[in-house]
Order: structure tokens, then sequence, then C-alpha cells
């Protein structure tokens, strides 16, 4: 297992794996950040009128979120990652940015291939119908309108969700809206696929499928990438491990070492707040 540095000393160097196929992503020194705007100073406008106090809080307030700080690593082909971190340390907006759907501050991402994200809030569009969004997303997976004709049936019936498929998305629950986000996503077998903790929800027969889909994606030699909090879903379906920790990668290794390492912090945490 390789301990990483801070983000305030060198970047750390790339992981490389040499028993795995060739590099598919490259992660290097990545910052991402957020502005979020309108956001109520909480100091500042003391020196203001009176009159003018109120009006300045509140307005042009800028926040910056550093959620991922100097992240590096290489993944190959066939390798399936599992992301793992406490709330807020960064893995959906890493996942984001290797999508594509978010720019990086500084540093870099390269992808040979189709990266596709795949999260319980994942883009589709709720007034639609099933149908409609099975086409659009698998439009915008990149797939041939032939292709995607291919592919209809394959995916109405991996999502399993009978005749709802013609009801607007509004009407699913959120296990169904899962279904036929996974089936989607999966539809274009993409070279990256990228999974926010979607294995999360579905029952437990859709989980046995996902799980399926996920290795039949991995045996076409593609990359998995996947965000979770359950350590037995990561240990079941990942043979290596990212620990994010506050934007910063921890370590990267053997799924058993990273595992234990990060556990060992939350329970060092567990007990400081029984004190
Ligand atoms: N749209 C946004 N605007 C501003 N800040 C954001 C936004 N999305 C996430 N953040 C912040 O970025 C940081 C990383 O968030 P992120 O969602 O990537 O964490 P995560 O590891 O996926 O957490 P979780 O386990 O809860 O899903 C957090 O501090 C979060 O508050
Ligand atoms: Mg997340």
């Amino acid at each position: 297992m390789a301990e990483h540095t801070p983000p305030t000393e060198a970047a750390p160097a790339a992981t490389t794996t040499p028993d795995k196929g060739r590099p598919v992503l490259v992660v290097d020194d990545v910052h991402l950040k957020y502005k979020t705007f309108g956001g109520k100073r909480r100091t500042g406008s003391s020196r203001l009128p009176g009159w003018a106090r109120g009006f300045s809080q509140g307005v042009g307030a800028v926040d910056v979120v550093h959620a991922v700080k100097g992240v590096s690593f290489v993944a190959h082909h066939g390798e399936s990652i599992g992301l793992i971190g406490h709330n807020g340390s960064g893995k959906s907006t890493l996942l984001r940015a290797v999508a594509g759907a978010m720019p990086v501050t500084s540093g870099a991402i390269y992808t040979d291939g189709v990266a596709s994200l795949l999260g319980v809030s994942g883009a589709l569009i709720k007034n639609l119908s099933g149908e409609r969004n099975i086409i659009l997303g698998c439009l915008a997976l990149g797939l041939k309108p032939d292709e995607v004709a291919a592919h209809y049936e394959e995916v109405v019936e991996f999502a399993d969700i009978g005749d709802f498929v013609r009801l607007p998305m509004e009407a699913y629950s959120s296990g169904m809206g899962a279904r036929l986000r996974f089936a989607i996503s999966t539809a274009a077998s993409p070279d990256i696929l990228m999974i926010d903790e979607a294995l999360a929800t579905g029952d437990a027969s859709f989980k046995a499928r996902s799980q399926r889909r996920i290795d039949e994606i991995r045996a076409r030699a593609g990359t998995v990438l996947l965000v979770s909090h359950s350590m037995g879903t990561i240990k079941e379906t990942c043979d290596r491990v990212l620990w994010l920790d506050s934007g910063v990668l921890r370590a990267d290794g053997k799924p058993d070492e990273v595992i234990e390492a990060y556990m060992e912090t939350q329970r060092a945490k567990v007990e400081a707040s029984k004190k």
C-alpha cells in the first residue's frame, strides 16, 4: 500500500501496477474547486454604515470549496478500482471530473476511450418516459441511432421495470430509477465505467445482476471505478482501492490493507466522539 503525501508537498508519483493492461486513465495532480455564490459573510461589514450592512451580507459573497487536492493515479484496462472515504471527501467530484462533467481547476485528466458515470442522481429527464430516456441516454453515451435500436430491448430487459417503462420517470420509485440508470449507463459498454453508490440502491436480485454486468464489462477488458460506503461491496468487486481523505489521496493499494487503514481511522473517530 502506498501512503501519499499531503497536498502542500510535491505531488505523489502516479501509481503503476505492472501486471495490468495498458493505462486507460491518467489523473495527474488534479485539483478541483467549487465556487458558491450568495453565501452570507460572517465578518467584514462592521465598517459599513448601518443601512448598508444588511445589504452587503449575502450579496457578492463567494466561497471556494477545495474538494480534490492534488490527486494522481493511473488506472489500467481490466482493473476494478474502489474509491472510499468519508462523506465530503471528494469521491463524487473526482468521478464527475473524469466523466468530463466538471473542468479541472489545475492538473490534467487523460482517458483512452469513453468514460461513463453512473450515479444515483444521474441526469435523466423526469418528465419523459423511460422509453424516451433510454433513447436519449444511449445517444448521449455516443451510440449511433441504429446501435440505440439494437440495444433498446436489452436495456428494457435489464432494467426489468415492466410497463413502467412507458410512464414518465417521476412516477418511478428511487430503486426503479436506479435500475434504469444502471441499464442505460452500461448499454454502451464504456471503456471506463464509473459507478457512484448505485449498488447501494436496488433490491438483492438487482444487486446480483448489476454485479454480473460489472463483471462482464471487466471481462471485456474495461475498467471499473466504484464509489461505495459498503466495504463488503468494495471487497467483492475491486482488486485495488483508493482512499480519499478530505480531498487528498491518502492510500492506493490492495483492498484489504487500504480498507483496514480506513476503518482504523473511522473507529478512532467513533471512539473520540464517545468521549
Ligand atoms: N455543487 C457543489 N457546490 C459546492 N460545493 C460542493 C458541490 N458539490 C460538492 N461540494 C463540496 O465538495 C466536497 C466534496 O464533495 P463530494 O460530493 O465530492 O464528496 P463525496 O466524497 O462524494 O461525499 P459522499 O460520501 O457524501 O457522497 C464537499 O465539501 C462538498 O460539500
Ligand atoms: Mg458522493
